[in-house]
């Protein structure tokens, strides 16, 4: 082993995973005035379940680290409780993706993962921990090749997957690769000290650079890369959450919850029903996740879409493409195409 002998080898996988969701969800708006991005339902369970579905056997704790939000989603979790021991972290100002990690990492194991709250990933952690345990080295990044690197951070890779830069969302003149941070990555915890505190941080401007020519303690040197193909999406904008639902739908996500498949004649699958849903006469799917308690009246159509707890769609309405917040009536015979909508009275700022 390299570096300090005296210090134990590391043998199992990281024991926390902590889960960043406290960004406002702007991109999403005006549903996200009312309900984090996190727990918009997505293939039918929220976004953010489908993060923690990612987590490798080793994990014994999620610690999420909230600001934006965070009473919605503790209730959230008490009501729906994860397989999982899930610990809330609260940020009384918005720290930064850097800051929010550090925050949020008392007793955090070694090495330990990081993971953005709002991707949805084909990748395998479990395989992803093995070859960072390989390299040797300080952080391992999952990476997926996407043409239109501009809303991403971008790594040029050298031998053996070695990173040997990385830009947050480069001008494309300046994007190193197609290969971009798919927001899921494991870290040795000494990483978190050269985190400053008190003040917003952002890992990736201000952190991420400086460690890909570093070294920890135990000798654990620069910053790796873990390559994945099958499919990646950031659910953070409406078109990109619809994405990510068919994505989810097609490749048939492993689950610790199963999911509730609609069935019947006018059902067309992949559609995910919640409880208490009335559905006769309708046209539902392919793509949809209706949450609890949704009517859709007599000759209404929905396809590629979310409509959450409680909508009402009238008769002979059809909706394509729409993310429908809780409690919202869609009027008999509209037709919404591409569009974010909230109930009457929902909060707008
Ligand atoms: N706790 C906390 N505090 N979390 C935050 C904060 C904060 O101040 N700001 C953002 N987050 C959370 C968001 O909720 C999200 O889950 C995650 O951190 C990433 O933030 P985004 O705002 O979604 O960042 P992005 O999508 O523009 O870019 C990030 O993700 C890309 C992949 O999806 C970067 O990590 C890029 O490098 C990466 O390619
Ligand atoms: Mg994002």
């Amino acid at each position: 082993m390299v570096g300090s002998g005296s210090l134990p080898e590391e043998t199992g996988g990281p024991e926390v995973a902590i889960v960043l969701v406290g960004g406002f969800g702007t991109r999403l708006r005006p549903l996200t005035y009312e309900v984090p991005k996190q727990l918009i339902p997505c293939a039918g369970q929220v976004a953010l379940y489908h993060v923690f579905d990612l987590v490798p056997s080793s994990v014994r704790q999620i610690v999420l680290a909230c600001g934006y939000k965070a009473a919605e989603i503790e209730s959230y979790l008490e009501a729906h409780p994860y397989p999982l021991p899930v610990r809330v972290i609260r940020e009384e100002t918005p720290l930064g993706t850097g800051g929010g990690m550090k925050n949020a990492s008392e007793g955090v194991s070694d090495p330990f993962l990081l993971m953005n709250g709002d991707v949805v990933a084909s990748v395998d952690l479990t395989r992803m921990i093995a070859a960072h345990r390989e390299h040797g080295g300080l952080g391992t990044m999952s990476l997926f090749e996407v043409e239109d690197t501009r809303p991403y951070g971008v790594v040029a890779l050298g031998a053996e997957d070695r990173i040997l830069r990385f830009v947050e969302k480069p001008e494309p003149h300046d994007a190193p690769s197609h290969w971009i941070n798919a927001g899921v990555s494991v870290w040795s915890r000494e990483v978190l000290d050269r985190v400053p505190t008190g003040r917003e941080v952002s890992f990736e401007r201000e952190i991420l650079p400086g460690l890909i020519d570093s070294s920890d303690s135990r000798g654990r040197h620069g910053v790796y890369g873990f390559t994945f193909r099958e499919f990646w999406e950031d659910a953070g904008t409406p078109e990109r959450l619809l994405h990510a639902q068919r994505l989810l739908f097609d490749h048939g996500q492993r689950r610790r919850i199963p999911l509730s498949a609609g069935t019947g004649p006018s059902v067309r699958p992949p559609v995910s029903v919640g409880v208490g849903c009335r559905l006769e006469g309708a046209h539902v799917g392919p793509y949809v996740t209706l949450g609890d308690r949704v009517v859709l009246e007599e000759g209404s159509s929905v396809e590629d879409s979310v409509l959450m707890d409680g909508v009402t769609v009238g008769r002979g309405a059809t909706l394509r493409n729409a993310i429908v917040g809780p409690g919202a009536s869609i009027p008999p015979g509209a037709e919404v195409r591409g569009k974010v909508l909230v109930r009457e009275g929902a909060p707008q700022g």
